[in-house]
């Protein structure tokens, strides 16, 4: 039934599993929610991609794309925030989906997460291996080049891959297995251990801004944007500024592209609804003002990086660091690649944390076999199987894929969530305009649109291969979803007669209430 691809599940109905659950106890306030957004987001971007970024592709004015990746973002949070008080439940984004475009969105979107989070995780164990290189090397150990790295890489300058001359990135996947292990074991989310992490990520920042503030040199800011502030292409045509050696589009827009990874996890806050104490008022502020705070620490360290070592000079593989080892700081370095090491483990906890939960709520719907996604360890009550899956994934990724290709990959596959996300706030506001809604996006619909097209904006602006990897990627999910998905799915087991009884309507109406045959996915 070609209609099953658009059922959408009621909104009552993931409310009413919601209380079917385990329910967590609301504890958590605006600084603590903030402050987790804050542990999610910083990580690989900020003390990793800059360098690409600003070696690569933007040059000072790296410091402008962190201005247009974080309004970009901003769109997206408050749309966010809006289904986050709406409906608190897990699954993020691809809830959402199936509450208002239907189930193969919600499939296409809950794929996409995988891109997200698992390529997202590999991205942040290569950032890792580059820095607790460079820690060692303070010492004078060095690993062999065998394994120190990704097998291949591009270069930008000449427009083609080369041999790195090692087989694969070792400390990586040592920290995916450590990270992997860990999360069996069963971490206690406990804000406290947060707040700990986040705010040695914060003081290593501050330290960054207040002691490279004393480096700067204000005649390395120019020029300001060696590379234009544009960088546009539509599948390999330039539409707007520069294109590098292998027809990458270069500019200050092309630099947000990429350091847009910097800024992902803020969705994450969304995660931590059913916890906040008044998620209505708190998730939003949580998701916003760590937002904010991102934003204005990035753009100052941007300026500071760029200020302190000439943009063609600075190291693509630890250039916070590296910045403060060629002004003859050799403490700071040490100081800063310990911190970033500890910083970028918290963001690997969460981010393969996260792709189990929404795995889970995949093999709730049918989606996915249940008997694996949804398997729980007897002693440690964790979902074992997906999250040793996961870890699999993560670390071949991570081994032999070079670090800027991945960011690329999930960039793409992130903004393509954002912009659904986007449409689905305007599609619910005109299919449920009296659902309950605590928190509203403001602006409606300027915000959501806005929202969708710097997303898109900023999609354009990735090298073109990325969308061909981002089709290849949805032509897989695409497959699984028509061989195994749509036959199994929990509402496809649901007769016509019951949906229109209930109203889980194609067009979208909301039920009153609806209760789905218990398990009817786990086959
Ligand atoms: N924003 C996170 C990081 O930069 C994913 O590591």
């Amino acid at each position: 039934m070609a209609n099953q691809l658009f059922v959408k599940k009621p909104l009552s109905l993931l409310l009413e599993e919601m209380a079917g659950e385990h329910r967590l106890r609301r504890v958590l306030g605006p600084i603590q929610l903030s402050s987790l957004g804050i542990g999610a987001i910083i990580g690989t971007g900020i003390f990793v991609l800059t360098g690409v970024a600003a070696h690569d592709r933007t040059g000072p004015a790296l410091m402008l794309s962190f201005v247009i990746a974080g309004i970009a973002c901003i769109f997206a949070a408050l749309c966010y925030a809006e289904f986050a008080s709406m409906a608190p439940v897990a699954g993020s984004a691809y809830t959402y989906a199936y509450a208002t475009l239907g189930e193969l969105f919600a499939w296409i979107i809950g794929w996409d997460l995988v891109l997200e989070y698992c390529v997202g995780s590999s991205t942040v164990a290569h950032g890792w291996s580059h820095y607790f290189q460079d820690f060692i090397g303070i010492f004078g150990l060095h690993l062999p080049r065998a394994i120190s790295n990704a097998p291949f890489d591009f270069n930008p300058e000449t427009g083609r891959f080369f041999g790195t001359g090692s087989i694969l990135d070792l400390p990586a996947v040592i920290i995916t297995i450590i990270v992997c292990v860990i999360l069996i074991k069963g971490i206690k989310e406990s804000a406290s251990f947060n707040a700990g992490m986040v705010m040695l990520k914060v003081l290593i920042v501050l330290f960054v801004l207040a002691v490279g503030a004393f480096y700067v040199n204000p005649a390395n800011w120019h020029p300001f944007a060696p590379y234009g502030y544009t960088g546009i292409s539509f599948f390999g045509k330039t539409i707007a500024g520069q294109k590098g050696a292998g027809g990458e589009p270069l500019g200050a827009l092309a630099g947000a592209a990429i350091i847009f990874f910097a800024y992902i996890g803020f969705d994450s806050v969304s995660t931590h609804a059913e916890e906040a104490r008044r998620p209505q008022r708190d998730v939003p502020i949580g998701i916003i003002s760590s937002l904010i705070i991102c934003t204005i620490l990035y753009i100052a360290v941007a300026a500071v990086l760029t200020g302190m070592v000439p943009y063609n000079k600075i190291d693509i593989n630890a250039p916070v660091s590296n910045a403060f080892q060629l002004v003859g700081l050799r403490w700071a370095q040490l100081l800063i690649s310990l911190g970033a090491v500890a910083g970028m483990t918290s963001v690997l906890l969460v981010m393969m944390l996260s792709q189990p939960r929404v795995l889970l709520a995949m093999a709730r719907d049918g989606l996915i076999p249940k008997s694996f996604f949804g398997a729980i360890h007897e002693k440690y009550r964790t979902p074992w199987k997906s999250t040793i899956l996961t870890a699999c994934f993560v670390a071949i990724f991570a081994a032999f894929v070079p670090l800027r290709m991945l960011a690329e990959l999930v960039n793409i596959g992130t903004l393509l969530a954002f912009v659904i996300v986007c449409a689905a706030v305007l599609i619910m506001r005109r299919t449920n305009p009296d659902a309950v809604r605590p928190f509203r996006a403001p602006f409606v619909p300027l915000v959501p649109i806005l929202g969708m097209c710097t997303c898109l904006l900023l999609m354009f602006s990735l090298p073109v291969g990325n969308w061909y990897r981002l089709f290849g990627w949805l032509a897989i999910g695409l497959c699984i979803y028509f061989f195994y998905g749509k036959k199994r799915s929990v509402m496809s087991k649901y007769t016509a007669h019951e949906i229109m009884k209930h109203g889980v309507s194609p067009a979208g109406s909301l039920a009153t209430d609806i209760s789905g045959p218990e398990e009817a996915g786990d086959k």
